[in-house]
């Protein structure tokens, strides 16, 4: 409970200073390619970082940290393979990336098979009194089978879905990557113009 409060005060610190430098406005709509009307994939989602490190004292804390227009830096992706397309979140100046990669089955069903993330911890204000074995570079990846859909349906869901099966390398753990508000087309019909989701699951 104390270190929720701590955290939710800790990124109203973060939002105000974070604000000043770099503010970029998070995309309602991820789509790509980008700045076309034929899409390969588009979703939208809220999006919260959980990860626990060690601090000086060898203490564990957990930032919880939301992806919202003072974290997120940029996004971009590529469908390039006909059974994969990906969708590459940047946030944290740039310096944590989360890769969402969705895949076809041969019976054309869709899912988000894989996540990877790389997180960078510093002793800044996202990672306060993080230890020197906490700092750097980790990467976490994890498979998954979430938001099976058919490739020409969408997939909606309003409540909180939790990513937490990354592996802990010991002083930095991903404890989940939770979505939430989400609707998914991550293999649309490219050689026709996108107008909205296809109407598909709900949950
Ligand atoms: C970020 O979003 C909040 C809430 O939607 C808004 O009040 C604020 O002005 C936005 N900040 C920037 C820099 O766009
Ligand atoms: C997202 O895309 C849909 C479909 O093109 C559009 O109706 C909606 O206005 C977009 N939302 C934002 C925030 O851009
Ligand atoms: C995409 O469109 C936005 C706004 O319309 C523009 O600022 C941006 O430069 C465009 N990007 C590309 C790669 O064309
Ligand atoms: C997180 O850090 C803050 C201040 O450093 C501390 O008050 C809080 O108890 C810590 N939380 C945990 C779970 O160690
Ligand atoms: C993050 O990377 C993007 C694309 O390379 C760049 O436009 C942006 O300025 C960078 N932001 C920061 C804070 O480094
Ligand atoms: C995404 O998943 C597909 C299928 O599992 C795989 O072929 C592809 O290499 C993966 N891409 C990345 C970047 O992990
Ligand atoms: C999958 O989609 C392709 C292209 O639309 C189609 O040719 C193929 O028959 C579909 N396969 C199945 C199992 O539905
Ligand atoms: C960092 O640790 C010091 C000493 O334990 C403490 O006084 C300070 O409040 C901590 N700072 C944060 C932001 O947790
Ligand atoms: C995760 O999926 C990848 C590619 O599909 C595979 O190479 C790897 O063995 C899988 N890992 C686990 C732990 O199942
Ligand atoms: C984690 O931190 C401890 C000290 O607290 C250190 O001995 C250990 O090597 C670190 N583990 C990793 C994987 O960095």
């Amino acid at each position: 409970m104390l270190s929720n409060i701590y955290s939710t005060l800790l990124s109203l610190v973060c939002l105000i200073l974070i604000s000043s430098t770099n503010a970029v406005e998070l995309p309602g709509n991820y789509t790509l390619p980008k700045n076309s009307s034929n899409l390969c994939l588009i979703a939208r989602f809220d999006l919260v970082l959980n990860v626990e490190y060690t601090q000086i004292d060898g203490k564990k804390n957990i930032s919880k940290i939301p992806l919202n227009n003072e974290t997120f830096q940029y996004y971009d992706g590529a469908c390039d393979l006909s059974n994969s397309h990906t969708l590459t979140l940047t946030l944290l100046d740039n310096l944590t990336t989360i890769l969402f990669n969705f895949s076809m089955d041969e019976k054309n069903k869709t899912s988000l098979s894989r996540v990877l993330a790389t997180v960078t911890i510093a002793d800044n204000a996202f990672f306060p009194n993080c230890s020197k074995y906490a700092r750097g570079i980790h990467p976490f990846v994890t498979n998954e089978s979430l938001f099976i859909t058919d490739r020409s349906k969408s997939y909606r869901c309003n409540a909180q879905t939790k990513i937490d099966n990354f592996k802990s390398d010991g002083n930095v753990t991903i404890k989940s990557i939770d979505l939430q508000n989400l609707r998914i087309q991550p293999f649309v019909d490219s050689s026709i113009i996108f107008h909205d989701y296809e109407t598909g699951k709900n949950d």
